[in-house]
């Protein structure tokens, strides 16, 4: 186990975007219960200035007379719309300013980005590569993305396949992944913890089991975590029953650092049990998940791009005990 394969702190929030922790996220949540209070106190103004005048132009005998409205007509109701019409005003300026604020703020960080993720959205999975332009501290993950608390973390993403949409709801807004182009978005987490993230674009059968994880910790676990995930898989001897088999019915799809396996379509695997779950949130990552996933995805995520395996009990067995030891 990798230092921080635990989450630090027994915090987890989930998929809800009115409770946020960090500075993408939070003036937009102010500014959206700001704009829900603002249309609350006007449809009330509004709801009795409507009573309000039914009530105050009534006729005084409330009978129709001549066929007409039961109304008066008093005159001085221009001003009523003058003052409508100030108070309107004033209430779309102070929005619109307000919003424009809130788009410069959420913009790009305070600072210059502590760290620079590459994030690829495929059908149904998250491609992460860390520090993509500085190759002694660039690894592959998947799924899981780690970051240090209280920093700016630079996203960009690409996609794969189809478009996909980025969006952990704690941390920052939807940013579409498109196939042929980069957009970038930034996190930032204020405290420590576990935001799950998803993918909020409609992107085929599988979309809504597209899940990922954003596991801040304190500067110094993060370091820990991230030499962990640069150093190659654990040494297993390649004559291994299982490294073998791994290489032979596995390494044509997934990676792992220092073996033969070099395969590029499917998750990198080198660090697999330092993850939380497999196949991007859908499972708990353990023994009995990883070999009901590996001897058939296709019943777990249908569709997914993971063949069945079709291997002997003795294979899974031998399969399982080499994936435990990519820790
Ligand atoms: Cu990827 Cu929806």
């Amino acid at each position: 186990m990798t230092p921080s394969s635990a989450p630090t702190t027994g915090e987890r929030w989930p998929l809800g975007y009115l409770e946020t922790h960090g500075p993408h996220a939070d003036p937009s949540t102010a500014l959206m219960w700001g704009l829900t209070a603002i249309s609350l106190v006007v449809v009330a103004i509004i709801t009795l200035a409507v009573i309000g005048g039914a009530l105050r132009g009534r006729s005084p005998s409330g009978a129709v007379r001549d066929g007409g409205l039961a109304v008066r007509r008093d005159g001085g109701g221009l001003l009523w719309i003058y003052v409508g019409m100030a108070l309107t005003l004033i209430a779309l300026v102070a929005i619109l300013a307000w919003t424009v604020d809130v788009l410069a703020e959420t913009n790009s960080p305070a600072h210059k980005p502590a760290l620079v993720l590459q994030v690829t959205g495929r059908q149904w999975w998250w491609d992460v590569t860390y520090s993509p332009d500085d190759p002694a501290r660039s690894f592959v993950t998947a799924n899981e993305i780690h970051v240090p608390v209280g920093q700016p973390v630079e996203v960009k993403l690409l996609g794969g396949d189809v478009i996909h949409s980025f969006w952990v709801p704690a941390l920052a807004g939807k940013t579409d992944t498109i196939p042929g182009r980069t957009n970038v978005t930034w996190l930032q987490a204020s405290e420590a913890g576990t935001y799950q993230g998803q993918c909020t674009e409609y992107c085929g059968v599988q979309h809504a089991h597209m899940s990922f994880f954003v596991v801040a910790d304190p500067p110094a676990v993060f370091e820990a975590w991230r030499q962990a995930q640069l150093r190659t898989a654990n040494a297993v001897p390649t004559a291994a029953p299982g490294a073998a088999l791994f290489v032979q019915r596995c390494g044509a799809c997934h990676t792992v650092r220092g073996s033969d396996a070099g395969g590029l379509s499917g998750p990198d695997l080198t660090h697999l049990m330092s993850r939380r779950t497999i196949a991007s949130g859908t499972l708990p990552n353990n023994g009995a998940a990883l070999t009901g996933w590996v001897s058939n995805p296709q019943a777990i995520k249908p569709g997914a791009r993971m063949p069945a395996t079709n291997l002997s009990g003795p294979e899974l067995v031998e399969l399982r005990a080499y994936l435990e030891t990519l820790t």
